[in-house]
């Protein structure tokens, strides 16, 4: 038997007892997609989106990718963003990271990882450089790439707030309310730090006034 099928043979034993339990439960998600929520978060396999919400297929719309990450060149992210928000009308927005996060970690190292992990990797040092004060003061190692795990998920949240995307459903629908999480590896509690929505004030800059 190969690793893989493994997965296979829980496949199918996941898919009859589900039905066993609730014989129209496939039936009813093939035609029904309605989730309030989009999750962002980090790769990681140690932090799946529905096991540690304890939600069901159908609840959350996901988007992972290393770090979690709201990169405004990402047609990836944005293109998931955009049917999440403009189509399925979700009513919150989550971007979740984790401590621990190994892509955290990795960007606070001047290790060459070579391209193309350097070009991702780059964005979280941006973030650093613009928080420096405050985590170079963090003199434990651990502690600082904590913080900076819970500075990188405010960044990546205002990151979403100056796409057109969120502004539109902002201005014509007051929804998403957009959230910062960090979860703990070692405990398995979601801790939020942090919150925008359409009353959130922000810079003029990165605001469209055509929406
Ligand atoms: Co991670």
């Amino acid at each position: 038997m190969q690793p893989y099928d493994k997965l296979l043979l829980e496949n199918k034993a996941w898919a009859h007892q589900k039905v066993e339990q609730d014989p129209d439960y496939f039936n009813r998600l093939a035609h029904l997609q309605t989730p309030d929520f989009l999750w962002i978060g980090c790769s990681d396999s140690r932090v799946p989106a529905n096991e540690i919400t304890n939600t069901q297929p159908g609840e959350i719309f996901v988007h992972r990718n290393v770090a979690n990450l709201v990169i405004h060149t990402d047609v990836n992210l944005l293109s998931v963003l955009d049917y999440a928000v403009s189509h399925l009308k979700v009513k919150h927005v989550i971007v979740c990271g984790h401590y621990g996060c190994g892509g955290i970690k990795a960007a606070m190292t001047s290790h060459d990882y070579k391209q193309v992990l350097n070009m991702w990797l780059r964005n979280i040092k941006d973030v650093y450089r613009l928080y420096s004060e405050e985590l170079d003061a963090i003199e434990d190692e651990e502690k600082r790439a904590d913080r900076l795990v819970e500075l990188n998920v405010k960044e990546q949240v205002q990151h979403l707030a100056k796409t057109s995307i969120i502004q539109r459903a902002w201005k014509h629908e007051q929804r998403p309310q957009l959230h910062g999480w960090v979860y703990g590896l070692s405990n398995g509690l979601i801790k939020p730090v942090f919150e925008m929505d359409e009353n959130t004030q922000i810079d003029p800059l990165y605001t469209y006034d055509d929406l």
